[in-house]
């Protein structure tokens, strides 16, 4: 595996890019703030813009790693969502994949879309083993774009959110792997 850090990536109908700080304002009216987006993942909506732009700045600097998978997606020339990689596991080979979209976007099929442009990068170009994915069991649409891109359930079981520190939940956990890596690193 040879890391590459975060590249642009296209498909039909999106374009996967780095965030930028300019990023800020449509970040949090679109998602960051928005309870219903953030109910089940590991942070709190953002409150304030400043809490975007601080993100983001640490973002931006953590691109220079290239160990660092974090994408805007772009849909229509609107920036609507992110997408990446997390929990990396080098040793293994493993990554998880988290995302989130605007409100107003749901339902078009646009998380499997970016969902499985990052699985094809990981795998081709980066040479990940094993990307794996987990959700709420109260937020089955996630497992849905899990499936859509071919991932196979593994188990249910409790997992801490990170920045929700007294919250465990339980989560539905899948996986895929690399046709053209054998099992382990
Ligand atoms: C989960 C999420 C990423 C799905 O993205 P998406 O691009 O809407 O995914 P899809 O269009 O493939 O829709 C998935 C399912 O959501 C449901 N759905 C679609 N539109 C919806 C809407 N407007 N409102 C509620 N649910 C909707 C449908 O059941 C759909 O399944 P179907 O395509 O088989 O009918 C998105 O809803 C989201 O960002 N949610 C908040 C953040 C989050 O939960 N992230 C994942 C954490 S594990």
């Amino acid at each position: 595996m040879v890391h590459k850090g975060t590249k642009e990536l296209m498909t039909d109908r999106l374009m996967l890019r780095r965030f930028v700080i300019d990023d800020a304002e449509t970040m949090f009216i679109n998602w960051a703030n928005d309870p219903e987006v953030t109910k089940f993942l590991s942070w709190e909506p953002h409150g304030n813009i400043e809490i975007t732009k601080s993100l983001l700045q640490s973002w931006v600097k953590e691109y220079e790693n290239l160990n660092y998978y974090n994408w805007a997606v772009v849909y229509d020339g609107q920036l609507i969502g992110s997408i990446g990689l997390l929990s990396m596991k080098d040793e293994v080979g493993e990554a998880e994949a988290g995302y989130c979209i605007s409100k107003a976007y749901w339902g078009k099929g646009i998380m499997a879309e970016a969902l499985a442009a990052v699985i094809n990068y990981s795998f081709d170009e980066v040479g990940f083993n094993r990307i794996i994915a987990k959700h709420n069991v109260q937020n089955p649409n996630s497992g849905k774009v899990m499936k859509k891109c071919g991932m196979k359930y593994l188990e249910t079981k409790y997992t801490p959110l990170t920045l929700k520190s007294d919250k465990i939940v339980l989560c539905d956990f899948y996986e895929i792997r690399n046709p053209n890596r054998t099992k382990g690193a």
